[in-house]
């Protein structure tokens, strides 16, 4: 640990202030050492008060989306989270991720920035990631998996925001099918997978899932089209989240979701995925990716695959697979 880490260490143990020289002692540093890095600390958006006589406490820390903070509320882990890499600014933590891939990072290696310049969603659609609003991060995986297999990676990303959003909000977003949470029928948060396959096998080599949290925006942040259909956590609690805090529960439970994904025991996921999704028991709106001007139907399941079984006009139910169509409600982007 650099010093400044083992400085802030210090300040986040004690309650009440620490004098320099307590902090010199116990870390072998000069008291000069110990004023550089309050500085640096300082500029890093901890508030970090001096009294004379009593030393430094430690007062605000900045809702940085950075490794210290993470850690700082990371609980333990097995596979996600292993590495973390934190950025100011990427074009898409998704690309990063792809990259660190093919140089050989770690399975659970994790990619985190403050604002993307290029936040890529489904369909080549693209992600809104504006700076210190969002939570944009992507997990590299390498399950070793049939690509078959893969279809509840997705969901089961989904619940997991869910779970997360639900244990430090106390609000449980829904789920619009294939894996938008939503709150107030409006998106919440975006999810894109993205496999790599061995050209002559078809063998799985890795898998990055990317998503994006509208933490804190206003709508004036969103633009004018996507403000129609998305929400923040700010707009839907009308109270500030910790952006690191959010971003080390989803980890964790990213971790237990792919725990469970290796196992085979998805059972838990697939209930927890019945209940969220907004859009059983409703007539949605089948478009096909390729165009045309889609088919009216009634959502009445998911099926294990997680799949959307659908009843047609005809009568006759069907499984749906989300690459196969976008699912709209009919009065709006999720009823
Ligand atoms: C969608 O709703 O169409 C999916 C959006 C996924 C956005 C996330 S943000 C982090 C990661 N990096 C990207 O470029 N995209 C995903």
């Amino acid at each position: 640990m650099s010093s400044r880490e083992d400085i802030l260490a210090l300040l986040r143990q004690e309650e009440g202030f620490l004098s320099g020289q307590e902090l010199s002692r116990h870390l072998k540093l000069t008291r000069a050492a110990v004023w550089k890095a309050v500085d640096a600390l300082r500029r890093e958006g901890y508030k970090i008060e001096a009294r004379t006589g009593l030393g430094y406490r430690l007062s605000a820390v900045p809702d940085a989306l950075t490794e210290a903070e993470i850690r700082n509320f990371l609980g333990k882990t097995t596979v996600v989270g292993r590495e973390l890499f934190c950025f100011d600014k990427l074009d898409s933590t998704n690309n990063r991720a792809k990259t660190l891939a093919q140089s050989g990072a770690p399975e659970g290696a994790v990619v985190i920035a403050d604002s993307q310049t290029a936040g890529r969603g489904r369909m080549d659609r693209s992600f809104q990631s504006p700076k210190g609003q969002g939570i944009y991060l992507s997990v590299l995986l390498r399950p070793r998996m049939a690509p078959d297999c893969l279809p509840p990676v997705t969901a089961l990303a989904g619940v997991a925001v869910c779970a997360a959003v639900e244990r430090l909000c106390g609000i449980r977003p829904g789920l619009k099918w294939p894996n938008d949470p939503v709150l107030n029928g409006r998106k919440l948060c975006g999810i894109l997978t993205e496999a790599s396959l061995e050209a002559e096998s078809g063998r799985l080599q890795s898998m990055v899932v990317g998503i994006g949290i509208n933490v804190s925006q206003e709508p004036e942040d969103f633009s004018l089209e996507v403000r129609e259909i998305a929400t923040s956590l700010l707009q839907a609690l009308g109270r500030p989240v910790s952006r690191p805090q959010l971003a080390a529960a989803l980890l964790e439970e990213l971790d237990g979701a792919y725990a469970a994904l290796l196992s085979g025991n998805l059972a838990v996921y697939l209930e927890a995925y019945r209940r969220d999704c907004v859009n059983l028991g409703k007539t949605v709106q089948l478009l096909p990716f390729g165009g045309g001007s889609g088919e009216t139907a009634q959502a009445v399941d998911i099926d294990e695959e997680f799949s959307l079984i659908v009843r047609g006009s005809d009568g006759r139910k069907r499984a749906v697979r989300s690459g196969e169509v976008s699912v709209r409600g009919l009065w709006g982007y999720s009823e």
